[in-house]
């Protein structure tokens, strides 16, 4: 969510806030040295020195370059380490190289990485899958992004229509049809900061909604030119927003009215239990996607769908030779080194048990952050979820994405990110949030909410 917008509730002057940060960068400087060379003769081989776009966004004016990442700890090439509550923004949702995960990894990578035939291993997903998230039928990709597009391709081809209805400032992955949002006018944007790209024709792809707007979706889906409507069940990339009581089953009610498939993508909502929101929240989806945590980090993901579509794929395309008319296959997806992987997470590493304690965790951090903002009257919310938290800088929590980004503010948050840097402690990158792994300790919980406290604390004396 990329916007020039100020919150209103800023706690500090424009100039109060310069001040601040340039006292942060100097100590960011003292404290990264290495990475500041690294990242400066990365310039001659990376597009501007990183080698994914996203890496370069964490508001310093360089990335920290990694040394080593275990548990819940981030160690930098200058030694520094963090505690790291981004935890690859859900990819290593259960720690960074949960033990489990690392030990079938070492053990499968010297007995054949990828071999384009099934392993056994496939059978136990399929089955510990469909006990979690409630659809019978799964297949594998090897990137959220992926899944969802796979699923988009299906549900074209099942009901011939052309369009994909997302919400507004949502987020799915690189998806021409999920990029485009509504401008200030209500219309779809045919550009905006998310999608430069001006010759996707995204009248014909996309229809776009605000979360949580009934009528709207109900306006758009009646076109009856919409697949499937491809949503998470908590939005969590522009700040988190909340469905309002009631929604997921209108959602439900609407899309078997107009002839749409329903898609819940769960890749971070996966964070909300053993079998996702779809469990914990009994939703009721034609398929489901979700990737970057299910093996521990190691890329792969998955979509599962209901027996019906998996009867109506067959009769429309001709048993066994589904792949070649639908367009789905990729050489490398599902091969045996990331099926072990996702076997031994999920039955090892992301167990009720571990949920539990991501919760409980979750809450302790979350009464922490509430406290400081009642103590100190300061006008912010916090929205939990799961085992994810996120501030934000409006005094009630957001119920659709336009009003999440009317709120938000960039230059803010990443000054509140280099402060928590500094003192050893990572959040997630593009907003607030704030994730507890299963071995994140009460110290760990304790010592962020001191950063808060002190940031915050400090923001509040200065702007009186
Ligand atoms: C909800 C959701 N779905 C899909 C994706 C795409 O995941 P990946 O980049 O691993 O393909 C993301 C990425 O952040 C996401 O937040």
């Amino acid at each position: 969510m990329i916007t020039d917008n100020k919150t209103p509730y800023r706690l500090i002057s424009d100039e109060g806030l310069k001040k601040l940060r340039a006292r942060e960068d100097e100590l960011f400087a003292k404290r990264t040295k290495k990475s500041k060379d690294t990242f400066d003769k990365a310039q001659e081989m990376l597009l501007n020195g990183v080698p994914m776009p996203w890496m370069g966004d964490w508001g310093t004016s360089y990335p920290i370059f990694v040394n080593k990442a275990s548990g819940n700890i981030v160690e930098d090439i200058d030694g520094n380490e963090y505690i790291d509550f981004c935890l690859g923004d859900t990819g290593a949702m259960f720690g960074h190289s949960p033990e489990a995960t690392a030990e079938i990894v070492a053990k499968q990578v010297k007995q054949g990485i990828t071999t384009m035939m099934p392993s056994i291993d496939s059978l136990e997903i399929g089955k510990e899958l469909s006990k979690r998230f409630g659809l019978p039928l799964w297949q594998v990709a090897m990137t959220a992004t992926e899944a969802n597009r796979y699923v988009i391709r299906n549900c074209r081809a099942l009901t011939g229509r052309p369009k994909v209805l997302s919400i507004n400032e949502s987020y799915h992955g690189s998806l021409d049809e999920t990029l485009p949002h509504i401008g200030l006018d209500g219309k779809l944007k045919l550009r905006s900061e998310y999608d430069m790209n001006p010759a996707v024709p995204k009248e014909a792809l996309s229809r776009v909604v605000e979360f949580n707007d009934i009528e709207a979706l109900e306006n758009e889906l009646s076109y009856k030119d919409c697949a499937c409507v491809l949503i998470e069940p908590v939005m969590t990339n522009c700040g988190m927003v909340l469905p309002e009581p009631g929604y997921h089953e209108k959602l439900r009610e609407l899309c078997d009215k107009y002839g749409t498939y329903l898609i819940y993508d769960e890749t971070h909502t996966f964070s909300n239990g053993y079998g996702g929101y779809t469990k914990a929240y009994g939703l009721k989806p034609d398929f489901i996607t979700l990737g970057k945590s299910i093996a521990g980090g190691i890329p792969v993901s998955v979509y599962g769908f209901t027996k019906e579509i998996g009867d109506r794929i067959n009769e429309t395309y001709g048993h066994k030779s589904v792949s070649d008319p639908m367009g789905i296959g990729g050489t490398l997806s599902a091969n045996a080194f990331a099926i072990a992987a996702m076997r031994e997470t999920l039955q090892k590493v992301a167990t009720e048990e571990a949920f539990e304690k991501m919760f409980t965790g979750q809450n302790r951090l979350s009464d922490g952050l509430e406290k400081i903002l009642y103590k100190y009257n300061i006008p912010w919310s916090l929205t939990r979820s799961g085992a994810r938290c996120e501030l934000q800088f409006m005094p009630n929590a957001p119920k659709t994405g336009s009003e999440a980004k009317k709120y938000f503010d960039w230059e803010l948050m990443y000054y509140l990110h280099i402060y928590l840097e500094n003192r050893g402690i990572l959040i997630t990158p593009f907003h607030n949030m704030m994730l507890i792994s299963p071995v994140t300790t009460d110290e760990d919980i304790d010592y962020l909410i001191k950063g808060w406290k002190d940031c915050l604390t400090e923001l509040v004396e200065i702007g009186k």
